[in-house]
Parts: C-alpha cells; sequence; structure tokens
C-alpha cells in the first residue's frame, strides 16, 4: 500500500497503459482520479477500481488544452485536497503513415499538440499544484524518442520532446521537492497500436525487435509508473526510463 492517503491523477486512463497504471495505482491505496478525453471508457476505469474496493473518480479532460488541464488539477483539489502524483500519460499515434515531405500541418498540429503540448500543460499545472507539498511527475514517452520508423514524424517529434521537458522540468521542480521522470514504452498491446495488430506480419516483425518475441501487456508497465511514483524511487530523477524488453538496446 505505497499510495495509501496519495492522491494521482491518470490521464489516458480510460484504456491501455493509462487504465492499468490507475488501477495499480489504486491497489496500493491510492485515491485516483481517471482522466480521459473517452467519457464512458473513463468511467469504465473507474467502474474497474471500485469493484475492486478501491476509491476512483472520473474527470474529463482534453490534454491539448491548457484550461481543461488546469481544471482537471482543480477539480481533483477540490474533491481529495491535494495532488501527490500526476501520470501524464495520453498520447496518440499517426493516422496515417506519412513521408514527412507530404505530411500535411493540421495531423502534425494534432499529434503535437496532444503528446507535447499535453505534456507541458500537465507539468505546469500539477507542478504549481504540488509546489508547496512536493510530489512526483511521471512523463510517458516511448523508445520511439530514441529511433526512428518510417512516416512517423510527428510521433517522434512529440516524445523526443517528452525526453527534453522531462530533463528541463526536474531541473526547476527539485526546488519544490517535485520529481520529474519519464517511461519509454516498446511494443505493448493496446488501442494505440491496434492498426499494426491488424496486420500480422508487421505485428510479427515488431514483436520480433523484443528480447522475449512478444508485445508487453500494460500491467507490466503499470508496475514500473508505480515503483517509479513511490517513494522506493526516490533517487530517480530527470531520466526517461525504458520499458521495452530491450527492444531499443539491440540493431535489429
Ligand atoms: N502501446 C504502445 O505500444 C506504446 C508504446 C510507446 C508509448 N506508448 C504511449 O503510451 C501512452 C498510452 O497509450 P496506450 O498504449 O495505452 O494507448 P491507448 O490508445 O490504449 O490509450 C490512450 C488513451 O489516451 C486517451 N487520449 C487520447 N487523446 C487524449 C486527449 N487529447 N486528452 C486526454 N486523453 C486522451 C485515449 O482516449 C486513450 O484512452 C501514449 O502516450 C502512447 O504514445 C504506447
Amino acid at each position: 500500500m505505497r499510495f495509501a492517503n496519495r492522491v494521482v491523477i491518470v490521464t489516458g486512463a480510460g484504456s491501455g497503459i493509462g487504465r492499468a497504471t490507475a488501477v495499480e495505482f489504486a491497489r496500493e491505496g491510492a485515491k485516483v482520479i481517471a482522466a480521459d478525453v473517452d467519457v464512458e471508457s473513463g468511467k469504465q476505469t473507474v467502474m474497474s477500481i471500485k469493484n475492486e474496493g478501491g476509491e476512483s473518480s472520473f474527470v474529463h479532460v482534453d490534454m491539448s488544452f491548457f484550461e481543461s488541464v488546469q481544471q482537471l488539477v482543480t477539480k481533483t483539489k477540490e474533491r481529495y485536497g491535494k495532488l501527490d502524483v500526476m501520470f501524464n500519460n495520453a498520447g496518440v499515434s499517426v493516422k496515417q503513415r506519412c513521408n514527412v515531405l507530404e505530411l500535411p500541418h493540421e495531423e502534425y498540429h494534432r499529434i503535437v499538440n496532444i503528446n507535447q503540448h499535453g505534456i507541458f500543460f500537465g507539468i505546469q499545472a500539477a507542478g504549481n499544484a504540488m509546489k508547496e507539498s512536493g510530489g512526483v511527475i511521471i512523463n510517458t514517452a516511448s523508445i520511439y524518442a530514441f529511433m526512428a520508423d518510417r512516416g512517423a514524424f510527428p510521433y517522434h517529434a512529440s516524445k523526443a520532446a517528452v525526453v527534453g521537458m522531462t530533463r528541463s522540468a526536474a531541473l526547476d521542480l527539485a526546488r519544490y521537492n517535485i520529481r520529474v521522470a519519464g517511461i519509454a514504452p516498446g511494443l505493448v498491446d493496446t488501442g494505440i497500436v491496434a492498426e499494426w495488430k491488424d496486420n500480422p506480419d508487421i505485428w510479427r516483425k515488431i514483436e520480433r525487435a523484443h528480447m522475449r518475441g512478444k508485445a508487453g501487456q500494460p500491467g507490466e508497465v503499470a508496475k514500473v509508473v508505480t515503483f517509479l511514483a513511490s517513494d522506493d524511487a526516490s533517487f530517480m530523477n530527470g531520466h526517461v526510463f525504458c520499458v521495452d524488453d530491450g527492444a531499443a538496446a539491440f540493431k535489429r
């Protein structure tokens, strides 16, 4: 029960890594605000937590608007009186692979608004809420912050930015006793990669890039996030850690 009496926000809590992590935080005693742009799925996460006897509420958020993210943090403080952990996890991928030379600007902005600006908004709103009492902010990047695949320019751009923002924010927020760290998942079996899964050849090729030859499960990532957010990780700050079964560690 490492999070007993702690208040945790999970963004992108309606699905995949966010849902698994929200459930895991609640199992460890946290009061969890499950935030998502998708109301139905976010409320389902709350139901799962409550069915296990945990404490959770849903708050709608669109991470691409600062006002929405600020409201999320304000509502959290109104409901539970404080904020201890912010898991900035919501993200989207490219709709269609496209060479950077033909990339529509709307698609670039759509992804950067959520994956990059959303993380900035989350860091700023949560950081201000934690200034007096300290806290932990965990950001979700990707191994695609460190390596490139064809036709996914805005995803790579936004995830590399998460690494830089994590370092910079850790430095700025250390004086307030706020740790900032990140995770860089490899292939995890969630909705964001459903398109690949529909194509068995591509799916198997990507799976083979992982040392055990298969995708990770959201629960395996959730365990790392709760560790990083816990006091057990008090000496871990400013870095983004690969959670990828070695996929970014060797040549394919
Ligand atoms: N699954 C993978 O292989 C993988 C690999 C590396 C990184 N990631 C990252 O992990 C994070 C979680 O993704 P996932 O794999 O669980 O995918 P997912 O699609 O299952 O979950 C993403 C969640 O984010 C929510 N979301 C999307 N836009 C939002 C917005 N504007 N505001 C609030 N919520 C929004 C979605 O509704 C969804 O519930 C993302 O940042 C993703 O880039 C995933």
